[in-house]
């Protein structure tokens, strides 16, 4: 039996991470490669619930101009896109996924219950949160950061198209250092903001960890939750 350090995790994925070198929408070949190593994390027996952003769609931020309440609803329905196309990829490999959603749409899926949800992970489903937190001015990663605290969620792992954390924007900056490891506490007074501060602080209040790493070794999944030192780890 391989030894686990996380037996009930957050996975979130952005959006992005959906696109491959595509840039937008859903790239085949890349959600059937991250569905591949999700089917193995959950073959390990690890209870996995996901949280995906919508940036692929769309963002909030995209919405220059436009009333920002509405610009979040339209990234929260983003948020449902991603959540079927992962269901459809894993449920196809076999393994049962319940997805719920902040905002009710009942034809498409379950609303989410908290009871429900922790139900499914104890019966091995894979819980997919769509909506974010069915909140505007709130992200995606905020959303992972509650939703891990209700769910009793060892760690956050959070796959980004970014290895880690750096200490400036990697993509602007050469000599940008990553770091291994990072308290929240100093991770919000660099002002640094590959996460956003609401979920570090929440993160923080609430003392779950956060891993983030990149997808461009789908491998990262299942390391993370074996435990190797991948990515950043904030704690
Ligand atoms: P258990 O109660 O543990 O057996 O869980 P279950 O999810 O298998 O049972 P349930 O009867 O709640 O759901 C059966 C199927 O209907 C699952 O695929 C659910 O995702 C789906 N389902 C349940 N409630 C809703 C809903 O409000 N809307 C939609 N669209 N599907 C739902």
């Amino acid at each position: 039996m391989t030894e686990l350090k996380y037996k009930r995790i957050l996975l979130k994925i952005s959006g992005e991470a959906l696109s491959g070198e595509k840039g937008s929408g859903i790239d085949t070949d890349t959600i059937n490669e991250i569905c591949d190593r999700i089917y193995k994390t959950h073959e390990l027996g690890v209870e996995i619930a996901i949280v995906v952003g919508g940036g692929n769609f769309w963002r909030g931020r995209s919405g220059v101009g436009m009333d920002r309440t509405t610009a979040d609803h339209m990234g929260m329905l983003a948020t449902v896109i991603n959540s079927l196309g992962l269901q459809d990829a894993l449920e196809s490999r076999g393994i049962p996924v319940r997805v719920q959603t902040a905002i009710e749409m009942k034809q498409i899926a379950e609303p989410y219950v908290r009871r429900k949800a922790v139900r499914h992970l104890e019966k091995k489903r894979i819980v997919i949160f769509a909506c974010g937190m069915g909140n505007p001015y709130f992200s995606t990663d905020t959303a992972a950061a509650q939703r891990a605290a209700e769910i009793n969620a060892e760690a956050i792992l959070m796959a980004k198209n970014v290895d880690g954390i750096y200490d400036s924007d990697p993509s602007k900056n050469p000599n940008a250092i990553k770091f291994d490891k990072i308290s929240y506490q100093e991770y919000l007074n660099k002002g640094l903001s590959a996460i956003d501060s609401t979920a570090a602080s929440f993160c923080k209040d609430n003392s779950i960890p956060m891993l983030v790493f990149g997808l461009d070794n789908p491998d990262n999944i299942i390391r993370a939750v074996k435990g190797e030192e991948i990515g950043t780890t904030i704690y």
